[in-house]
């Protein structure tokens, strides 16, 4: 049983989380995959950091494209982040023949067709369900669930740190700036918050699920966006006097061909099951005209349950190639008509 060898962009807070679930479920994973996994390289900022998971030294590159051309490698896994640069990592890493991992939002939702386009032609992988709302399998979901119906509304509250903030401020009554810091100081939010607090994380994430939702391609620049930067505690208080709770609300619908994006704070009445989607918490309502309601719920960042959603994508990497059929998800799922007759 030759080994799956697994070469891991990243090791911060969801790498780390990675490497443990890798060691810790082992023998379970060797149960389901067929193969074992082995990490066997991974890039990182600084190779002389102390690490809270045990590493082999010789494990550690400080270059990237150590790690894109190690002819040894079958599948990247990246959760270092970045935009431009990191698109030029999984497109090498792609036209060599290696399966890709990402929980990149801001790469799958600006580049995501470029990205399945790549794949789709050299017969690989590509997975990102880590990319919206961490630790709920939604993207498999509204690919393999909903793919009977005929989704015609997606509602969801897909950005942790806003929605801790907006618990907080209604719970508690704390004000927006001591909210943030402590969102920052769990680790929630992004680098820079502002694309938390502005929607422009949401944003990311509804077009992700609103290209896989209604099998068309939803750009970023297509979502109308408002963050709760100009939320205050008087407009919450307000609101709940009226019985109704300020979520961060992406809402995606179509009616007949016409679909519209939008994320911005919205009353939600207190009765609704997505008003009670409190703190990290993440919630994601889907319309099916055959099945009706449902909604999915969990975590929707941090350390175990982002590393969650990326290991699972591994593991149907590691099924699709004993099957030798890897490359058909993307092939599904593209959608870009404009890349598509630029390959003809
Ligand atoms: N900053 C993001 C959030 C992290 O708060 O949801 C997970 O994507």
């Amino acid at each position: 049983m030759k080994p799956v060898k697994v070469g891991l962009l990243g090791l911060g807070t969801v790498g780390t989380g990675v490497v443990r679930i890798v060691e810790r479920h082992q023998e379970d994973l060797l149960g389901q995959a067929g193969s074992p996994i082995i990490i066997e390289q991974i890039a990182v900022k600084n190779t002389n950091k102390l690490r809270s998971v045990p590493i082999d030294a010789d494990k550690l590159t400080d270059d990237p494209w150590d790690v894109i051309r190690n002819p040894e490698i079958d599948v990247i896994i990246e959760v270092m982040g970045g935009i431009n640069q990191t698109k030029e990592y999984i497109l090498e890493a792609l036209a060599s023949g290696k399966h890709v991992v990402t929980a990149n939002k801001d790469l799958m939702a600006l580049h995501g067709q470029e990205i399945l386009a790549k794949a789709r032609e050299n017969r690989c992988d590509v997975m990102y369900e880590a990319s919206v709302a961490g630790g709920i399998p939604i993207i498999r979901t509204l690919i393999e669930g909903f793919s009977s119906d005929r989704i015609t509304k997606i509602m969801g509250i897909v950005n942790g740190t806003t929605n801790y903030m907006l618990t907080k401020m209604t719970q508690e009554g704390v004000s927006y700036s001591d909210v943030l810091r402590e969102a920052q100081e769990l680790g929630y939010a992004e680098a820079d918050p502002t694309s938390d607090v502005e929607g422009l994380d949401a944003a990311r994430k509804m077009a992700i699920l609103a290209t896989l939702g209604f099998r068309t391609n939803v750009a970023l620049e297509d979502v109308s966006v408002r963050g709760i930067s100009s939320i205050s505690q008087e407009d919450i208080q307000y609101a709940k006097r009226l019985g109704y709770e300020v979520k961060l609300l992406g809402i995606a619908e179509r009616e007949n061909d016409a679909i519209s994006v939008t994320v911005q704070p919205t009353m939600v009445k207190n009765t609704h099951p997505i008003a009670s989607v409190n703190g990290v918490f993440n919630a994601v309502y889907v319309y099916g005209e055959a099945v009706g309601e449902t909604m999915f719920y969990g975590p929707g960042a941090g350390e175990m349950p982002t590393a969650t959603s990326i290991v699972a994508d591994l593991v149907a990497v590691v099924k699709n190639l004993k099957l030798g059929v890897n490359g058909q998800q993307a092939a599904a799922i593209f959608r870009d008509k404009k890349l598509m007759s630029d390959e003809q």
